[in-house]
């Protein structure tokens, strides 16, 4: 038990590569910031000789890191715990060692709710408390069922293997770096603040650090992730408090990192340092992820957003006047208890007026423990259906209209996996559009001036610019 806990800090651990190496099998549901605990799950597992697998047939392991957003995806978890459980008896016939983990915000919600629902369980993780899974597995081993979903008093990233240079290989050109995490918004429909806990920022020591890692490791674009990442804020080195321009403007200084994005940004937290990021930085990539929820400013009062839609575009005029080609992208939630549907037009037309380049939708979902829950005027499912179908209906044709504006445009593409068919590469353009292209000599990881040809259902096409 002692042995992980001893060497989790260990810098530049190799992983182990056996042939009889254990395998684990991570599930990752939910938001980026799932996406990233998952990889550092995985390191932290690897100094443990585990080897991740994409087949769960294989694993020895299998993580469940959840989500807890809406009803649906907590709901999905305990389908999958109930297959986990057949797969489990089965194994145990076979004398193998078969573990199940269940890690993210369902883990943080329900704790020991899990193991006296899913009795297969082993251990029980929160989204603070991961860098002490190989400790908890081990416990497990001796026949405990652990949960550990306390807020760790220390910082689970001190605590964390750094990755390994060929890990960070391994998961290709573009990495997510979490700087920010938790949330002290309390929107009315939102777990997070409960799952994810208060605002927390990393020091700008252990991001620039992680940077140049990933850097060294391959990654030419870096995504800067936060439930509020905009409220990063910590000292800088100068002496003076930094907020996340501050952080973009430093990290733009690293050699070999060329782009930048950031994700996801809270509309009262867009401070002047970050908008003029966008017009200062050449590697900040032109497109921005800032979510209203609702454009009816009744809503938005009873959603405890603390502000209205007109605030919210007069800031995107400001954002677009910084950086005229910025692609704006967001989130909306159709039929909040009071929805009217004079209210929902009001979304509508905050749609209409700003066009977005992609969005994502959602029928409210009521969450027990928040507030909304207990509001009166709950919206009947089919109203909330109804109004979710037009509304991305909209969103569809204004993202076709976005991709439709870019045929015939040059543009930057950063060279990211092998297409389906021979020779083909597939990279994303500025605006996080998937872009196919027929390559000769190009590399993944390179980034190549293209002409976008057309677009088809979920990517574009270009001709790669060759001796400009
Ligand atoms: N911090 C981000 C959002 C994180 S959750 C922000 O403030 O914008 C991601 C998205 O899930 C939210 O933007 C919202 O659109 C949606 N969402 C959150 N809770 C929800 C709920 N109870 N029902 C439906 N959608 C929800
Ligand atoms: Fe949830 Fe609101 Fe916090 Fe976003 S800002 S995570 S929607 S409470
Ligand atoms: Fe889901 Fe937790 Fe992310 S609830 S959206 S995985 S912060």
């Amino acid at each position: 038990m002692t042995e992980q806990t001893a060497d989790l800090t260990a810098p530049d651990a190799a992983p182990a590569v056996a042939d009889n190496s254990r395998k684990v099998f991570i599930k990752t549901y939910g938001c980026q910031m799932n996406v990233y605990d998952s990889t550092r799950m995985s390191d932290a597992l690897a100094r443990d000789g585990y080897v991740q697998t994409e087949e769960m047939d294989e694993a020895d392991l299998v993580l469940l890191n959840t989500c807890h957003i809406r009803e649906k995806a907590a709901e999905k978890v305990y389908s999958e715990l109930g297959r986990l459980r057949d797969m489990k008896k089965a194994r145990n016939g076979d004398g193998r060692e078969f573990m199940i983990g269940v890690t993210g915000c369902v883990a943080q919600a329900e704790g020991a709710e899990i193991l006296r629902r899913a009795p297969a369980v082993d251990v029980v993780i929160g989204p603070q408390t991961y860098h002490r899974l190989p400790e908890a597995l081990q416990r497990a081993r001796g026949g405990d069922r652990v949960v550990d979903t306390d807020y760790a008093l220390e910082d689970k990233f001190e605590h964390l293997p750094k990755t390994d240079k060929a890990l960070i290989r391994a998961r290709g050109v573009t990495a997510f770096l979490t700087v920010q995490e938790g949330c002290d918004k309390f929107c009315t429909f939102c777990v997070v603040p409960y799952t994810r806990g208060s605002e927390v920022s990393r020091p700008v020591s252990q991001i620039i650090d992680e940077a140049m890692r990933l850097v060294d490791g391959g990654v030419r674009e870096v995504t800067l992730l936060g439930q509020n990442v905009n409220a990063w804020r910590a000292d800088g080195p100068d002496g003076r408090e930094w907020t996340l321009g501050d952080l973009l403007y430093r990290l733009a200084d690293i050699p070999g990192l060329e782009r930048l994005r950031y994700t996801t940004s809270h509309p009262r937290d867009m401070d002047d340092r970050l908008i003029a990021a966008h017009a200062d930085l050449r590697k900040l990539m032109p497109y921005l992820h800032l979510p209203i929820q609702s454009g009816s400013d009744r809503i938005l009062k009873a959603m405890n957003r603390r502000h209205t839609a007109d605030d919210y575009l007069r800031l995107i005029e400001r954002i677009r006047a910084a950086r005229p080609d910025i692609a704006m992208s967001g989130d909306f939630i159709t039929g909040f208890p009071g929805e009217t549907d004079a209210d929902f037009e009001a979304t509508m037309e905050v749609v209409k007026a700003v066009h977005y380049a992609a969005a994502f939708s959602f029928k409210y979902s009521s969450r027990p423990g928040t507030p909304g829950a207990d509001l009166p005027d709950h919206v009947p499912e089919k109203v909330k259906a109804e109004r979710l179908e037009r509304l991305q209906a909209l969103l569809i044709e204004q993202q076709k209209a976005f991709n439709e504006s870019c045929v015939g445009r040059e543009v930057s593409l950063l060279l990211e996996k092998p297409g389906r068919y021979g020779g083909q590469l597939i990279g994303r353009s500025p605006w996080l559009q998937s872009v196919i292209v027929d390559a000769k000599d190009e590399r993944i990881g390179d980034i190549i001036p293209v002409r976008i040809t057309g677009t088809g259902p979920n990517s574009l096409y270009a001709d790669i610019l060759r001796g400009v």
